[in-house]
């Protein structure tokens, strides 16, 4: 039996912290709201000058030591991001070169904060129908790039990072099991950056309109993100056969605390089998799987044979899950 198979993992998050105190100072808000409402007490932000692929390239690089690869080894490079360097080239390409991946090909995936979901399922395709064999798989986001720091109702949520997987063909039983993915467009405007695409191009006016900052309907999307990862773990659990009983480790998205609580009760599960970090980086997007992953991982939570669940939901609308044997 062929499955793709993770056998590294890296991460990495920019050294500057920002803590909910100093936010405080920055807009009307506090220490208490903040972290009773989401679960985060600080974050992660670039220094000035780094930038998506400078985060991508660390835990790409860790990642690939980890598998016991080199990059000359890769075949394929796909990047969740909703924060690449620049619209053009892909993250994944610019990734690419500072990877000297010279084989590799590379692209980007914008799923928001399922993009990681989104690619460890193209990779898991890939390899499986024969085509490729070493896939990159990386969460990448300079959120705070994209964050108005006048807007309290967001900018307390975002961080900076990157997680990644080096994918690779296992003639055996342990790998991804099955993946899920879910989009719901006629929710786009939810969450979203209406400025700076094709519809809204940058101008002095949607600069004036803060039109390229992260938008969020925050409330409404943690009510339809509640649901649909609930339906979205009950389609893998149905899908494998397995109880939630069954599952070793939980590997959310860390969007909000009390989202994470409700999918663990949902199943469950003691909250010491689910991984977090949103109270050190807070939501980072297409990162926050991967870094979580890696961290599992490189402190022992994560063995061999265990069976692991990763779920996910962000911008698009879109969500997804992943089921892996270790
Ligand atoms: N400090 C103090 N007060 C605040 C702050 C703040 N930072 N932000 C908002 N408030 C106020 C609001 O103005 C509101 O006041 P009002 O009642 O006087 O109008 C009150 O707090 C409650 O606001 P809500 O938006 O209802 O707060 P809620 O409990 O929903 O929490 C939050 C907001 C944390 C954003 C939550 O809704 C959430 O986590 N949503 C889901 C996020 C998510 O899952 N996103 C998807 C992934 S992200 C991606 O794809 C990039």
């Amino acid at each position: 039996m062929i499955h793709a198979r993770i056998t590294g993992t890296g991460s990495f998050a920019p050294k500057k912290v920002l803590t909910n105190h100093d936010l405080e100072k920055m807009v009307d808000t506090s220490d208490e709201w903040i972290f009773e409402r989401t679960g985060i007490r600080e974050r992660r932000i670039c220094e000035k000058g780094q930038t998506t692929s400078d985060l991508a390239y660390e835990a790409a690089h860790r990642a690939i030591k980890a598998a016991g690869i080199t990059a000359q080894d890769l075949d394929l490079i796909i990047v969740g991001t909703l924060t690449p360097d620049s619209a053009m080239p892909s993250l994944g390409c610019v990734l690419q070169a500072k990877l000297h991946a010279k084989k590799a090909a590379a692209f980007d995936i914008y799923a928001a904060c399922s993009g990681f979901i989104y690619g460890l399922s193209v990779a898991d395709a890939f390899i499986r129908s024969g085509v490729h064999e070493t896939i990159l798989v990386v969460g990448a986001e300079a959120l705070s790039r994209y964050t108005d720091w006048e807007d309290r109702t967001t900018c307390v949520l975002w961080g900076d990072g990157a997680g990644a997987a080096v994918v690779q063909r296992h003639a055996g039983k342990r790998g991804i099991l099955s993946t899920h993915l879910h989009s719901d467009g006629s929710y786009g405007d939810v969450l979203h950056i209406p400025g700076g695409g094709a519809a809204h191009p940058a101008t002095h006016d949607t600069v004036d309109k803060r039109m390229h900052f992260i938008k969020m309907k925050g409330n409404e999307t943690f009510k339809i993100a509640v649901r649909a990862l609930e339906d979205v773990v009950q389609e893998a659990l149905d899908h494998n056969k397995v109880k939630a009983e069954d599952i070793d480790l939980l590997v959310p998205h860390q969007a909000n605390l009390r989202i994470i609580q409700a999918m663990a009760k949902r199943l469950n599960m003691p909250m010491e089998k689910v991984i977090l970090t949103i109270h050190k980086y807070g939501n980072t997007s297409a990162a926050s799987i991967p870094m979580a992953l890696d961290e599992a991982v490189r402190d022992g939570r994560v063995k061999e044979n265990k069976l692991i669940l990763l779920e996910a939901f962000g911008g698009g609308l879109t969500w997804a899950s992943a089921l892996i044997r270790w």
